[in-house]
């Protein structure tokens, strides 16, 4: 029998959907995950197995093919685990396939069937919410995906467990999990004051403009004539971010996240990168496509200190 899992890939900040096929066929004993798996995807069979039998299921002794479908697109990431082993448990019996029919499923397993949080919770959620399904992820991410809406009373909500066990026993009615919560940011501190500075009247307005307009600025001038303490007071005059807003950076934060549990952003992000950074650092990409600093100052500031101690290459990369 074919079971299908709905999850997504990420393409940059948008979240492409893809389907986790299992199938299980009589025969030789093997475990194969097709549909271009980077490492950790291929890896997940090994996890997927210890999480199984920590809940009390050894895999059948069949030929296990999953397919990550589309097949053409290229799968990263550790987000696979708890799609794959909802399909597995779909395949051998162990669930309806109508338990899991309106759900994204996303989450990392531990080898004990613990859940670990992934980023990109909240587009994950955003997506989920477009398609009128529901997400199912781990705990840690649960107040993250909140954001999104998706919890709310009239949705098909969200499933965010700490383990393998809690969301099987969930989605079969024996134990319900409580919607998760948003949580609020710690309020981060007063930001450094335009208040500090004496004088310096034309730099001060040039920075209010920019602020306002959102212009590009360059300050040029002698050691210590204040340029590096006139760009930190920038984000004190930045100004309110609107609910849009909060949710475009905060969806980025997510996806740069290590294991998620993002809080809203609530103020503009004001990032200042060494002159040193590499090229992947400034504009995103790499191995594991990672949003750079020009995508983590979104809606905020990008401050090069030291402008010209930047590479070419760099400098022309971010133009
Ligand atoms: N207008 C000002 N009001 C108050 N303090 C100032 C002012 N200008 C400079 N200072 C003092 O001088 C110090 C040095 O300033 P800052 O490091 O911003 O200079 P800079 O222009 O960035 O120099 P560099 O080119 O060497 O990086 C500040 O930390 C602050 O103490
Ligand atoms: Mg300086």
């Amino acid at each position: 029998m074919v079971a299908n899992i709905k999850t997504i890939a990420f393409q940059g900040v948008e979240a492409v959907s893809v389907e986790v096929q299992v199938h299980l066929a009589p025969g030789q004993n093997a475990f194969t995950v097709v549909g271009l798996p980077d490492k950790s995807v291929a890896e997940s069979r090994e996890r997927v197995r210890a999480a199984l039998s920590a809940v009390g299921l050894a895999l059948p002794y069949d030929r296990i093919t999953i397919n990550l479908s589309p097949a053409d697109l290229p799968k990263e990431g550790s987000h696979y685990d708890l799609p794959i082993a909802l399909g597995l448990l779909v395949a051998m019996g162990a669930l309806p396939q109508s338990a899991v029919a309106d759900y994204l499923v996303m989450g990392e397993l531990g080898l004990d069937g613990s859940l670990i949080g992934v980023p990109g919770a909240l587009p994950a959620a955003m997506a989920a919410l477009a398609k009128n399904y529901g997400l199912i992820c781990p705990a840690d991410c649960g107040p993250e995906a909140a954001w999104s809406g998706l919890a709310a009373p009239d949705k098909p909500g969200i499933v965010a467990a700490a383990h393998l066990l809690e969301t099987v026993n969930h989605l079969r009615g024996h134990q319900l999990l409580p919607p998760p919560q948003t949580r609020a940011a710690p309020s981060a501190g007063d930001l450094p004051d335009m208040a500090d500075i004496r004088g310096q009247k034309e730099v001060r307005l040039a920075l209010e403009v920019a602020a306002i307009g959102g212009h590009n600025l360059l300050m040029s001038g002698p050691p210590g004539a204040g340029k590096s303490m006139l760009a930190a007071r920038l984000p004190g005059i930045l100004p309110q971010l609107n609910a849009g807003e909060r949710l475009e950076i905060s969806v980025i934060e997510s996806l740069s996240s290590k294991r998620g549990g993002v809080r809203l952003a609530d103020r503009r992000p004001f990032r200042s990168p060494h002159h040193s950074a590499s090229m992947a650092a400034l504009i995103g990409g790499g191995r594991q496509a990672r949003p750079g600093e020009i995508s983590l100052a979104h809606c905020g500031v990008l401050f090069l200190d030291e402008l010209p101690e930047f590479s070419r290459q760099t400098l022309d990369a971010l133009r």
